[in-house]
């Protein structure tokens, strides 16, 4: 193997399917603010399982994976990796362990390649190396895993899923044997999910450990996962079998109190009109189309539903609905009045009201 850069420096043999690779025991993180983000958590992962993290908003499942890539010091607790016990002091030393972390916030240099991402800028990386060895190296771990990236792309030109397939090309290059993935199918659409969840099938049949965490994902934590942890409040409510959950049991213990997934709503008649767009189109910050000839029409009494995975248009068409963006085609009408070219405080004045994300 190429050594030249620097990886992964566990030089034990690869480890067996079902060899216990990750202990975390009793691990408390109380941040100098008060907030105990983490109470005496106990967590553990095998070679060849996905264990999903998984929890609300706040439940402490980011900071636990912090601790666990060294950019944290837990309060309590300790670590062991394939038996022994470790003191991560930094990403680097977490790395060298075999930890590899793909973050919700991506990492990657945007003006660089995709090859120049997965060899550089990496904390462990202390030198550049042959370009042509690291991608053939790649386009082994690409081959093997199902995925299809352009190596020589510049990564600004990469949509959200494919920079994130990137990072975990790029942690599965510098050797890591545990991939954790922070909410990896936030930035994804349907197909997308359906294809990584392929491709982690595959890294654990080959011996790797996966921990994905996702908040509100639950069919996807069943599809996917051999084990599940709960977290509420910073502390473990369950750990379980996959195959013995269901999505009510899940939701249940993630909010602590019954869920009821159908919501009974009285049929609704909606009235006029109230909304229409017509023809509309739009660029956005960086001047590409971001809304193209779009035509849609809401009525009173109606909720009026967008959907689309990030970066698809709906931040712009709202923008332009409030005027904080100018259309370069198309009309505005509300109330049955041209507002095409009104000003935001006419609007606002109008009755259009806007929260920003
Ligand atoms: N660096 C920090 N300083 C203080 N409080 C934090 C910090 N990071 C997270 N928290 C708090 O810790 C709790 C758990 O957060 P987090 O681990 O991000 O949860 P999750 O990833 O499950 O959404 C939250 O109440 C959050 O506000
Ligand atoms: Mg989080």
């Amino acid at each position: 193997m190429n050594n030249q850069i620097s990886k992964s420096t566990d030089s034990r043999p690869a480890p067996e399917t079902g060899e216990t690779l990750l202990e975390m025991r009793g691990i408390s993180k109380l941040f100098s603010g008060g907030v105990l983000a983490n109470d005496q958590v106990d967590f553990e992962i095998k070679a060849g399982e996905i264990h999903a993290l998984l929890g609300e908003n706040g439940a402490g499942k980011t900071t636990l994976m912090n601790i666990l890539y060294g950019l944290y010091q837990p309060t309590a607790g300790e670590i062991y990796i394939r038996g022994e016990q470790v003191h991560f002091k930094s990403p680097q030393d977490a790395f060298g362990a075999g930890i590899g972390m793909v973050h919700q916030n991506r990492k990657l240099i945007p003006a660089h390649t995709v090859i120049e991402n997965i060899m550089l800028g990496h904390p462990a990386t202390r030198m550049i190396i042959n370009e042509k060895k690291a991608k053939e190296e790649v386009s082994r771990i690409e081959e093997r895993f199902g995925f299809d990236i352009d190596l020589d792309a510049r990564v600004w030109q990469l949509d959200a899923g494919e920079a994130q397939i990137v990072e975990i090309i790029k942690a599965l290059y510098l050797g890591a044997r545990i991939l954790i993935l922070d909410e990896p199918t936030s930035v994804l659409t349907p197909p997308e999910t359906e294809k990584l969840m392929y491709s982690l099938k595959d890294m654990v049949d080959s011996g790797l450990a996966v921990i994905p965490f996702i908040t509100h994902k639950l069919p996807i934590v069943l599809e996917i996962s051999d084990r599940i942890t709960i977290l509420r409040n910073g502390r473990v409510v369950d750990h379980i079998k996959t195959k013995d959950a269901t999505k009510t049991s899940l939701a249940q213990g993630m909010v602590g109190k019954e869920i009821l997934f159908d919501l009974n709503r009285p049929e609704v008649s909606p009235g006029d009109e109230i909304l229409k767009v017509e023809h509309l189109s739009a660029l956005n910050d960086k001047g590409f189309p971001a809304v193209t000839d779009l035509s849609l029409s809401v009525r009173e009494g109606e909720i009026f539903a967008l959907a689309g995975v990030a970066g698809n248009g709906q931040h712009e068409l709202t923008e332009l609905l409030m005027g904080l963006r100018k259309p370069t085609g198309g009309k505005i009408i509300y109330q049955e009045k041209d507002i095409t070219r009104r000003t935001i405080k006419q609007r606002w004045k109008a009755g259009i009201g806007f929260v920003p994300a």
